[in-house]
């Protein structure tokens, strides 16, 4: 349905599900909930915005401070084109090796890149970020996204919202993987408040050494504080391999070229719909893609089987 918008923030949520009709078993129904729709292409575009407004709805941010955060690239677009909309100057502070396509992103719109050591990985930019507010306190605002309330509500109020509106009188199962852990969180919050039984399942990488970027492996990392392991009814692992080959599966099988965050979702979520049809269950399983898979192109792709 068209519509006419006064500001790219109000193009923000009511993304699609799609069906998964040739990666996922017949009887059991999977459906992707395409979070590339967002303005910024990823489902950070949704506790970027809230943790913005709410801030400046309540003082914390003002037109005259810097918000500044660690970022491994999809909450920095988010910010910079919100901070752009929202007349709001943006410094994100990244591992120096994140993809040379996000970093041109981020500052198309205007936003300073602050390089942390790539060998830290996103924990040592949150250490890096911490230094530079905690040296110039009146100058930043620091919305900390894995601490930060706005991030889960994002998704209480919207994701969970959405799905439910889109499927809510069938789904049976939702999978998310954990970042900040903000997707899966607020969204399971919210059909946990449904009136029939939805299992909610949280993807996390099976290694500490792991190639499905804007996934954490929270026993070897700094855990979120917005984390709350009574969340979700279960956690899985998955393996890079998997999450690639998932990736690469819905581009030649769907037509959807999705980043291996969204390939090891789905790579679960298709793993809970054989189980059901091994079963001789009927089911239907929300799984979140959460960007696009041009943000992952070359350098990555060769090092596939051999870096990670
Ligand atoms: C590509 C991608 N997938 C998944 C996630 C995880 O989402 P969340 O932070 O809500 O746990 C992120 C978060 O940065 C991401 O960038």
């Amino acid at each position: 349905m068209s519509r006419r918008i006064e500001s790219v923030v109000d193009a923000v949520g009511n993304t699609p599900l799609l069906r998964l009709r040739n990666v996922a078993p017949p009887g059991v129904e999977v459906y992707a909930k395409l979070e590339f729709a967002n303005p910024g292409g990823s489902v950070k575009d949704r506790p970027a915005l809230r943790m913005m407004r709410d801030a400046l709805a309540d003082g914390r941010l003002t037109k005259d401070k810097i918000l500044i955060d660690s970022t491994s690239g999809n909450t920095g677009v988010a910010y910079s084109i919100f901070g752009a909309a929202l007349g709001v100057r943006v410094h994100l502070v990244m591992p120096s090796n994140v993809s040379k396509a996000r970093k041109d992103i981020a500052e198309a719109f205007g936003t300073e890149i602050i390089y942390s050591d790539p060998l830290e990985g996103s924990d040592g930019a949150i250490r890096l970020v911490r230094e530079i507010v905690e040296r110039e306190k009146e100058r930043y605002f620091y919305p900390d996204q894995y601490a930060n309330a706005s991030n889960p509500l994002a998704h209480y109020h919207g994701t969970g919202r959405e799905i439910l509106e889109a499927v809510g009188d069938r789904i049976t199962h939702f999978v998310a993987g954990l970042g900040t852990t903000g997707t899966m969180m607020g969204t399971t919050r919210r059909l946990k408040e449904h009136t029939r039984p939805i299992r909610c399942i949280a993807v996390e990488p099976d290694d500490a050494l792991h190639g499905l970027e804007g996934l954490k492996h929270l026993p070897s990392s700094i855990v979120p504080p917005i984390f709350d392991a009574k969340v979700p009814d279960e956690t899985r692992p998955c393996s890079t391999e998997a999450g690639w080959d998932m990736s690469d599966r819905l581009a030649r099988e769907e037509g959807l070229h999705v980043g291996h965050s969204s390939g090891a979702n789905v790579h679960v979520a298709v793993q809970v719909a054989e189980e059901l049809a091994a079963q001789g269950k009927t089911g239907c399983v929300v799984a979140i893609v959460a960007d696009r898979g041009d943000r992952y192109f070359a350098p990555l792709k060769w090092e596939k089987r051999y870096i990670w």
